[in-house]
């Protein structure tokens, strides 16, 4: 077993002019749920018509049928929560605990968020800009950014004492599901589209979870979850009927980049879109930042990106039109991103335009140049929801909506090495384990690399 502090993530604080300045790391995670904390949290309500609705696992208005959101008593949270005192927290999401919804910061130990903030100065140059960073989310402890919208649906499944985690998953979130069941000791069950790459059902069976494979694409994964979330009793299905308090973790990506960034926003953020709640949230999670206080002022422009074999939020946004039209059938290597009925679709597009943002869509080809790229300039390995992230951030430099003094932020959601299927990793003949041997091979390489 390796010792804690060798697995902690590093915090790091990058000045204005992009060094960096100081690296934090890990104390002792327990100490997250401090004695002293009093939450922000002040319940759901209905995101259409802002009627109340009552704490529990409730995603849809009972007046409307519109969309259940978690509230925060800002004013008050603006009064307790400074800089210091989140400085002096454990290197984790629970840091901006007042700003998600939960009663206390889960005390199970656990490490995920506060993933690195990595300068990329080589790629920068390739792309023509100065000022650029990644945020490495493809390290977390199932290798998405995941962990951080699983960590406060399953800590409130806790709560309302459910015996089942679930998901309908693209991939990445049955991981997550499975490995937040897992430490909490509660049982996994996992619906996933039958032809998910091996590596995402390989992890989520490893982590002890049931994999369900279903016929079709998502979107009929989805609809199954949904009407199931009213048959079972006792399941928690984190992006159905916790929904609420899942899609709240994504701001803790934004959170981190702000203190990260010595406090301060950056010009532009870049992120894939499936269903837009990451997209969509990671502005929500800047305008609170602003609304507390922590920040003086947040004016990102959001780049989003979308595969064009099933981008319904890029198509809209091309089309300058706010109708999403679904997607039935997706042809396109990025499972990952591949919903046709995207519940934020809509928030999205207005998101791309009021910001001065764009949501691109990226053929297949173009992402596997990108995750080529992004490794072999800054060593991080990322899936293909990464290769469209950034031919997204490449596209916007192309139209000039993104300039070379921006500041600019890549988020990096998952880990390469889920998605090899989409690299061509044919290995040479073995070698004789001969120096001349070697020498021959290598002059054919050296050739090959010039
Ligand atoms: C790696 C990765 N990035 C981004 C997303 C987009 O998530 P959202 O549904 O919040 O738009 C997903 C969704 O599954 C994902 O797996
Ligand atoms: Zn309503």
């Amino acid at each position: 077993m390796p010792a804690v502090d060798d697995i902690a993530p590093t915090l790091t604080l990058a000045s204005r002019d992009g060094t960096v300045v100081a690296d934090g790391s890990a104390e002792d995670p327990a100490s997250a749920a401090a004695p002293s904390f009093s939450p922000g949290f002040s319940g759901l309500r209905c995101r259409a018509c802002a009627a109340p609705a009552p704490l529990g696992p409730n995603f849809v208005c009972t007046r409307c049928f519109g969309p259940v959101e978690a509230t925060y008593d800002l004013p008050d949270v603006a009064r307790r929560l400074t800089r210091e005192v989140i400085a002096q927290r454990p290197p984790t999401i629970w840091r901006y605990a007042e700003l998600l919804p939960v009663e206390a910061p889960p005390a199970d130990g656990y490490r995920f968020g506060l993933t690195s903030l990595l300068p990329a100065p080589r790629l920068a140059s390739r792309l023509g800009l100065s000022r650029l960073w990644i945020k490495d989310d493809s390290r977390n402890p199932t290798l998405s950014f995941k962990d951080r919208v699983v960590a406060v649906a399953a800590a409130r499944a806790r709560d309302f004492g459910f015996h089942t985690l679930a998901c309908a998953s693209t991939g990445n979130l049955a991981g997550a599901v499975a490995g937040a069941a897992a430490r909490l000791g509660l049982r996994a069950v996992v619906f996933v589209p039958a032809d998910l790459e091996r590596a995402k059902i390989a992890q989520a069976q490893a982590l002890g979870a049931t994999v369900v494979p279903v016929e079709g694409p998502y979107d009929g994964v989805n609809r199954l979850c949904l009407e199931l979330t009213d048959e079972l009793e006792g399941w928690a299905v984190v992006n159905v009927n916790l929904r609420p308090f899942y899609v709240e973790g994504s701001k803790t990506l934004a959170f981190e980049i702000a203190e990260q960034l010595g406090w301060r926003a950056p010009d532009v953020v870049v992120a894939p879109l499936a269903s837009g709640s990451l997209y969509t949230k990671l502005a929500k999670g800047f305008g609170e930042l602003v609304a507390t206080g922590l920040l003086s002022s947040a004016a990102p422009r959001y780049v989003g990106g979308q595969a064009a074999g099933c981008g319904p939020i890029a198509d809209a946004y091309r089309r300058g039109s706010d109708l999403i039209r679904p997607v039935a059938e997706p042809r396109t290597i990025v499972r990952s991103l591949a919903i046709g009925t995207p519940a934020d679709g809509g928030y999205a597009v207005d998101l791309a335009r009021s910001s001065g943002g764009l949501i691109a869509g990226v053929e297949d080809d173009a992402t596997v140049a990108a995750i080529r790229l992004l490794a072999e300039t800054e060593g991080v390995f990322t899936e293909t929801a990464g290769g469209v992230t950034l031919a997204a951030l490449a596209a916007a430099v192309e139209s000039g909506q993104v300039r070379e003094d921006d500041e600019t932020v890549l988020v990096i959601t998952g880990n390469g090495l889920k998605t090899l299927d989409v690299l061509d990793t044919e290995l040479a003949e073995p070698i004789s384990p001969s120096i001349d041997a070697f020498l021959e091979r290598w002059d054919a390489e050296r050739a090959r690399l010039v």
